[in-house]
């Protein structure tokens, strides 16, 4: 019986879902962005989909929506948290897949930079955008459950434990994006699930809607531990 209500857990939830790299733009035509697709975003809406939830995917980049999923474009780290904002209060999970810019230029200017004649260099200014996952995790209610991913290429169990802390998070999915066959741009991914007081537990190289299921699977069992 308590299985049965651990499978179902997700069922007509809220999920709320960050995707893609965020874009900061500096002029009307140009930007600063990274190499994240949002494959991974989108495969964790389509397995949360899956288990019945209600997902609020919110994302920089569009792909086909999988059936269940409500997406809401945005471009910009502001933007993004703006939204996460208004639909964070009626949700039971929060995921962070999106790779959001630390940085973003500190003006944006009305009309397209030129360049002087005679300049060879430019130093441009940038500031420190909000911490998106930090704000939702350290503002969390007691039957909230906050996901994380960790992007590094070293370190990266030491870095996951103290983003898991850092950021207020329940899990922290952490990701070497050093190997070219998974991440960023990849179908695939090989992940490593941080939980607390729990030991690490990897989940090797595979689709991302394969590991999406997993990281759906391990969120499930937090929230039934939070709310069963
Ligand atoms: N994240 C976020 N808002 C930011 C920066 C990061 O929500 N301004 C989220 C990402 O979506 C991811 C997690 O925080 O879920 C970790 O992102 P990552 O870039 O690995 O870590 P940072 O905390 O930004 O630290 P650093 O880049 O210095 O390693
Ligand atoms: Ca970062």
């Amino acid at each position: 019986r308590l299985l049965a209500r651990v499978d179902n857990i997700l069922k007509d939830k809220q999920v709320v879902i960050t995707a893609g790299g965020t874009q900061e733009a500096l002029d009307p035509v140009r930007y600063l962005t990274n190499r994240s697709s949002g494959k991974m975003g989108y495969a964790l809406a389509e397995a949360a989909a899956e288990r019945g939830a209600q997902v609020i995917l919110i994302a920089t980049v569009k792909r086909p929506v999988p059936y269940g999923v409500k997406l809401i474009k945005v471009s910009d780290t502001q933007s993004m948290l703006g939204a996460v904002e208004s639909y964070l209060p009626g949700a039971s999970v929060f995921i962070a897949a999106a790779a959001v810019s630390d940085f973003r230029p500190v003006q944006l200017a009305k009309n397209k930079i030129k360049k002087m004649p005679g300049q060879t260099s430019w130093q441009l200014a940038l500031t420190l955008n909000p911490d998106i996952l930090a704000t939702v995790g350290q503002a969390k209610k007691p039957q909230q459950v906050v996901v994380g991913f960790a992007a590094e290429t070293q370190n990266l169990a030491d870095n996951a434990q103290k983003k898991l802390a850092s950021k207020g998070a329940d899990m922290i999915v952490a990701n070497d994006v050093s190997d070219q066959a998974a991440g960023f741009n990849s179908n695939d991914n090989a992940v490593i699930l941080f939980i607390k007081n729990q030991s690490p537990q990897t989940v090797a190289l595979a689709d991302k809607l394969v590991i999406a299921r997993k990281i759906i699977d391990q969120t499930m069992a937090l929230l039934a531990s939070k709310v069963l």
